[in-house]
């Protein structure tokens, strides 16, 4: 399809600045002939600082795990993408699902986020995904359709189209269920075909949509070779440098 795979590692709250700056050095010596892969890793905001100094130059990038919709004000414990992007991160994980499950981000926040981000100069990574309530109900593409509606509102198809996508299905993450190759690849061809009918050709050509949920090494390549799954979002297997790994050698493969 000629979009470049995209692997992401979201560390979620694990790994402190040293713990991570070790990790960082690990990756950086492991991926130093990297190409065909676009890489970034998601530490925690207090580790933002260490990962982004030990990966300068590498071709890694760094996320941020969240961000505040606001630029600057009184929001006691939040940040703004402009802090993060000073601070080296290049992408922002916009609705997570803990961020929508555990402390009730709405879709409408979500996209205030995104934009947010685009207004602070850090391109997003919109995650979506459908509950197991909802999937045995059926409501897949609606509770997709809605999420992409609402997430993605009022953005240009400029933005839409350097916008990476993350479909993780709330059932799969953490849980060490994957989705299967064909259920993935139903979602992500759906989510395709959503863009397709709003934007012109060339955003839903564009758009990387990654899979996340129980990615790891040995399931990785099996879903990566679906035609519309362009990239992953790894949570568990990115904690450690070797597992990681695997998983950016199986989108090169
Ligand atoms: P997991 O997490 O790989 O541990 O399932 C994925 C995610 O939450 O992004």
């Amino acid at each position: 399809m000629g979009r470049r795979p995209f692997i992401a590692g979201n560390w979620k709250m694990h790994k402190g600045p040293a713990e991570a700056d070790a990790l960082a050095r690990a990756l950086k010596t492991a991926l130093s002939d990297l190409t065909a892969v676009d890489v970034a890793v998601a530490p925690p905001f207090i580790s933002i600082p260490a990962v982004a100094q030990r990966l300068q130059h590498t071709g890694i990038h760094v996320a941020a795990q969240n961000l505040h919709e606001e630029l600057s004000g009184a929001f006691t414990g939040e940040v703004p993408g402009e802090m993060l992007r000073q601070a080296g991160c290049t992408y922002a994980l916009c609705g997570h699902s803990e961020r929508r499950h555990i402390f009730g981000e709405s879709d409408e926040r979500i996209n205030r986020k995104v934009h947010a981000a685009f207004r602070s100069g850090l391109l997003p990574i919109l995650c979506i995904g459908e509950t197991l309530a909802q999937r045995e109900a059926e409501r897949v593409e609606d509770v997709l359709a809605q999420q992409l509606e609402t997430g993605l509102a009022g953005l240009e198809a400029d933005q839409v189209a350097t916008t990476t996508l993350a479909y993780e299905p709330v059932w799969a993450i953490g849980t060490g269920r994957t989705a299967s190759p064909q259920q993935a690849q139903d979602a992500h061809a759906f989510v395709r075909s959503w863009l397709n009918e709003r934007f012109p050709a060339y955003v839903g050509k564009q758009v990387r949509i990654q899979y996340g949920g129980s990615v790891n090494p040995s399931n990785a390549a099996e879903l990566l070779s679906q035609p519309d799954i362009d990239g992953a979002l790894v949570g568990g297997a990115a904690l450690k440098a070797e597992s990681f790994v695997g998983i950016i050698q199986a989108a090169s493969a």
